[in-house]
């Protein structure tokens, strides 16, 4: 059992990220890039579409307290990540964390979880997107057929002369006009085509560079960021103008339908384990330690301050949004656009689309940066096949990982419906979160004395409060997302014993494979 539990020397891991090269990522990015990477990978499919589904079906108005809990539970672990991401500044975040404090069996299994935040993560905004873009060619009068349109299962009526979606809202606009949507023609999606062709323009992004990458997200940072606020700007003056739509945060918190989690409080926390998703990404800032330029001073910038921007900005569009909307009337795929046209600045919806798109595009490019970086990491420890570490020699990016990753990711994206993805995404997380914390503790015990640039306060008040926080979010997921982490937690262990632990380097007391 041993071997199981070795652990890789954190000087080794610090002589890999002081490792210089051509070989080698590059360390380009200061504490405003590492800030904006923050952002990207944050502001994306949660609140461009998930704060409409909150609302209409959890938590009313009440989609600010889901903001508040979800946001509480990701300072306590972004505290514990920041700590790490200081003292441990490489490429692979928690992996590496898993791999130098609690064993190889444990890196393994975050390593494996972190398949589901990064890449599931991808492939849900990559499924929000394509919602944004199809509704925006429809705007257009562009339109694919429904087989290309739609992941299997999503079902499209003939209306009016065209293919639409019965989503939740289209079947309740059909309702209000007495027609019953079964006496309408009918076809099913089969290959969400947008999503696919999304992830892969992500990839070929990431290929290119991270330093171009982070320049183009720098960009469209600033362009989400603008189009929240001009969302707040045009949504407040509207709410100041117009007080007979204040009655639209009566009740706050609606009352409980009977059933556990449909609105009332259970409904504000079931509200909570699913709007988190929005704020999944802060971490990802830590994935990026090894291109950071002076890491132990900017990762907790950079995982922090990312953190706090977004909380503030949802917390304020959740007030606005549902005071434009009735919450009931929220559940579409593009909620923010619907509250934009509530203001009757018609040009507005257009650009909160525009600005969706874009930002949405950024979040893709950072979790499958986060994803292929950790594999990175892994294939140089032996862990995975050695194809993963290599380093194209002139991007000087791992090239070999982010395509593979972004191949499989694609797939995923255009097959699978969006709830699913996410709630994958949401428990991997979760997981992950609760390890790294442990981790924090745990070293402070073991390794009291390394030098830690950052200390997470409260010890051991904070990664507790995170372990809590985030067992309670997880336990109000649906049980057929335990049992498929479940099965994602077996397949991985099937792989770490037919294979990577004959291949690892840590084992044959080898350092890790240099890149090539
Ligand atoms: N936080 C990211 C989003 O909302 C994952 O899309």
């Amino acid at each position: 059992m041993a071997n199981l539990m070795a652990t890789k020397a954190l000087s080794t891991i610090l002589g890999e990220a002081s490792e210089t090269g051509e070989h080698t990522l590059s360390r380009s990015l200061g504490a405003g890039n590492l800030i904006t990477l923050g952002i990207g990978a944050i502001i994306g499919t949660g609140i461009f579409v998930l704060t409409g589904v909150v609302a209409s079906g959890y938590a009313g108005p009440g989609v600010v307290y889901t903001f508040i809990v979800a946001a509480v539970a990701c300072v306590f672990s972004g505290l514990c990540y920041a700590e790490f991401a200081a003292m441990i500044p490489v490429a692979g975040s928690a992996y590496t964390y898993g791999y130098a404090t609690l064993g190889e069996i444990f890196a393994w299994i975050i390593g494996w979880d972190l398949v589901l935040e990064y890449a599931f993560g991808a492939a849900t905004v990559c499924s929000g997107w394509s919602g944004y873009v199809l509704s925006l060619g429809q705007d257009m009068g562009l339109r694919l057929p429904p087989a290309l349109a739609g992941e299997p299962g999503s079902k499209f009526v003939y209306y009016h002369g065209h293919w639409e979606l019965l989503n939740a809202h289209f079947a309740d606009k059909l309702k209000e006009l007495n027609i019953d949507p079964s006496t309408l023609p009918m076809q099913h999606g089969v290959f969400n085509l947008v999503a696919f062709l999304g992830i892969m323009f992500a990839t070929a992004i990431l290929v290119i560079g991270i330093k171009e990458s982070a320049n183009f997200n720098s960009f469209i940072v600033v362009v989400k960021v603008a189009v929240l606020l001009v969302f707040l700007g045009v949504g407040t003056f509207t709410l100041m103008h117009h007080h007979e739509l204040w009655a639209n945060w009566h009740p706050f918190v609606p009352p409980n339908e009977g059933t556990l989690g449909k609105f009332g409080w259970t409904g504000v926390m079931r509200g909570a384990g699913v709007i988190f998703f929005a704020y999944i990404g802060f971490d990802a800032v830590s994935t990026a330690a090894q291109e950071a330029k002076n890491p132990k001073k900017d990762m907790p910038l950079g995982i922090l301050g990312s953190l706090a921007i977004c909380t503030v900005l949802y917390i304020l569009v959740g007030i606005v949004l549902t005071g434009l909307v009735n919450y009931k009337y929220l559940g579409v795929p593009d909620s923010l656009a619907v509250g934009m046209e509530a203001t009757g600045f018609k040009w507005g919806s257009l650009m909160v689309k525009i600005g969706a798109l874009g930002g949405l595009t950024s979040t893709m490019i950072v979790m499958l940066l986060g994803q292929s970086r950790v594999f990175f990491s892994m294939s140089r420890d032996g862990l995975l096949p050695e194809m993963f570490s290599k380093v194209h020699p002139k991007f000087r990016t791992p090239y070999v990982s982010s395509i593979t990753v972004g191949l499989v990711v694609a797939t995923f994206s255009s097959l699978l419906p969006l709830q699913s993805l996410g709630e994958m995404c949401s428990i991997g997380t979760l997981l992950a979160f609760i390890i790294v914390c442990a981790g924090v503790w745990l070293l402070r015990k073991r390794s009291p004395n390394l030098e830690r640039p950052f200390r997470a306060p409260w010890m051991p008040v904070t990664p507790i409060l995170g372990i809590l926080v985030a067992l309670a979010m997880m336990a109000f997921l649906p049980g057929i997302t335990w049992i498929r982490l479940i099965v994602w937690l077996a397949v991985g262990m099937l792989i770490y014993f037919f294979y990577s632990r004959h291949h690892s380097r840590v084992q044959q007391g080898l350092p890790p494979i240099p890149p090539e």
